[in-house]
């Protein structure tokens, strides 16, 4: 029994050459890049062709891949056909999911049997920029109907990132908030073995697709513990309301032994490498939307909850209400965690593919001992 790594904490699953996460340095390396310096200076399709192919892009790979991503950004009538048959108070993860299960369905469909649907790695890297490339126009689709408002089309004379903004708002943004929310996918795109990627790399190693891979991967993102925490800071922001009221709501919260949304990380135990890029982002949001009172309540609730508890904010803590000020629904948080991991998790399921081994721990049997049923003859 002492064997057992509860969480499997601590454990060395398997190697990548994708991202490295040093806890002791506090930095987070894409192939090699520290991830800040990426976030200030790339598009978000520089990163996601970086995971990909393991280097940055020359600028004519840049536009021959900007090409490929802008051919695949509308909303397919089959994809809005299967998220318009959801409720609309089904939560957006959900739709997310399901839009991602159609795509798969619709893409594998006539490969004849499961050790076909896995495909070539050709294939599969090109599955995953058209994942890349759909996922912004599914998510927008999200909030503009729950709004009652049409799918807007596709700029193909925008980047990722400012596209990804108008299919939401139907408006052009500012460069402000472009960089911000570009910023954030950087931030957002891939971070070793955590719970959605090994998810997707579990599915992956029985030999499974791409897409039920990263089907299974949103469903471990949508947990609080896990991507769910970005949306639940900002429930937390708009319980408590005002600075002034965080300390006596902090009180009441740790009393009932809550867990404070947007503070800790398996990992990190000195501060979230990426959260310095994402706060600074937000304060340039607070300055350029005119609100200081998020930021009070930002610092209040960081200085009381780390002055009691020791515990550090992660991404999810400045992430949270950097989207509330741009404008997306609280339910859409997490699905723009899924836009951005998607690049990671394809980067990891390729790897998978590239390296397979089934992925299948042992556990140890805690269960009442051997009994038997009463009247069972064994068969001669
Ligand atoms: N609020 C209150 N207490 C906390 C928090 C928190 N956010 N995080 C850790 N603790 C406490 C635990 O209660 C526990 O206390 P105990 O030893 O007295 O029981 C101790 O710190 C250790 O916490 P664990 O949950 O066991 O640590 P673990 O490494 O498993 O957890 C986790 C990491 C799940 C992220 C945790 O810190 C947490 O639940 N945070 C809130 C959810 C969150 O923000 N998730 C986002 C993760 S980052 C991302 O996905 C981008």
């Amino acid at each position: 029994m002492s064997d057992i790594k509860k969480g499997l904490a601590g454990v060395v699953a398997d190697e990548t050459s994708i991202s490295k996460v040093n806890p002791e340095t506090n930095s987070l390396l894409y192939r090699g890049y520290p991830v800040q310096e990426l976030a200030s200076t790339q598009p978000f399709e520089a990163v996601a062709y970086l995971l990909w192919h393991g280097e940055l892009p020359t600028d004519e790979q840049l536009a021959e891949f900007r090409v490929a991503e802008r051919a695949h950004r509308a909303l397919q009538p089959a994809v809005k056909a299967a998220i318009d048959q959801l409720p609309l108070d089904s939560h957006p993860m959900d739709e997310v999911r399901m839009a991602v299960d159609a795509i798969g369905a619709i893409e594998t469909a006539g490969s004849g049997n499961v050790l076909d649907a896995v495909g070539t790695p050709k294939e599969n890297l090109e599955r995953s920029l058209r994942l890349f490339a759909a996922l912004p126009a599914i998510v927008a689709y999200g909030q503009r109907r729950r709004r009652g408002l049409e799918p807007v089309d596709p700029r193909d004379d925008l980047d990722y990132a400012a596209n990804f903004l108008w299919l939401t708002f139907g408006e052009e943004a500012d460069p402000v908030v472009v960089e911000a929310f570009n910023r954030s996918m950087t931030l957002y795109a891939e971070h070793s073995f955590n719970a959605s990627t090994f998810t997707a790399r579990v599915i992956t190693s029985t030999l499974s697709d791409l897409y039920s891979a990263v089907v299974g991967a949103i469903g471990a993102l949508k947990g609080p513990l896990h991507g769910g925490a970005n949306e639940a800071v900002q429930h937390i922001f708009e319980e408590i309301g005002s600075a002034e009221k965080v300390a006596e709501w902090l009180d009441a919260a740790l009393a009932e032994k809550r867990k404070i949304m947007g503070f800790g990380h398996r990992v990190y135990k000195r501060g979230d490498s990426r959260v310095p890029t994402m706060k600074a982002s937000l304060d340039t949001l607070v300055e350029f939307y005119d609100r200081s009172d998020v930021a009070e309540l930002y610092a209040t609730l960081e200085s009381e909850f780390v002055g009691r508890k020791g515990i550090y904010p992660n991404l999810d803590y400045p992430s949270g209400p950097a989207y509330n000020l741009i404008g997306f629904d609280t339910l859409t948080f997490t699905p723009l965690f899924v836009a951005a991991r998607v690049t990671g998790w394809t980067a990891h399921i390729l790897e998978q593919q590239a390296s397979n081994a089934l992925i299948r721990p042992l556990s140890a049997y805690n269960g009442v001992d051997e009994r038997h049923i009463a009247g069972y003859v064994p068969d001669a």
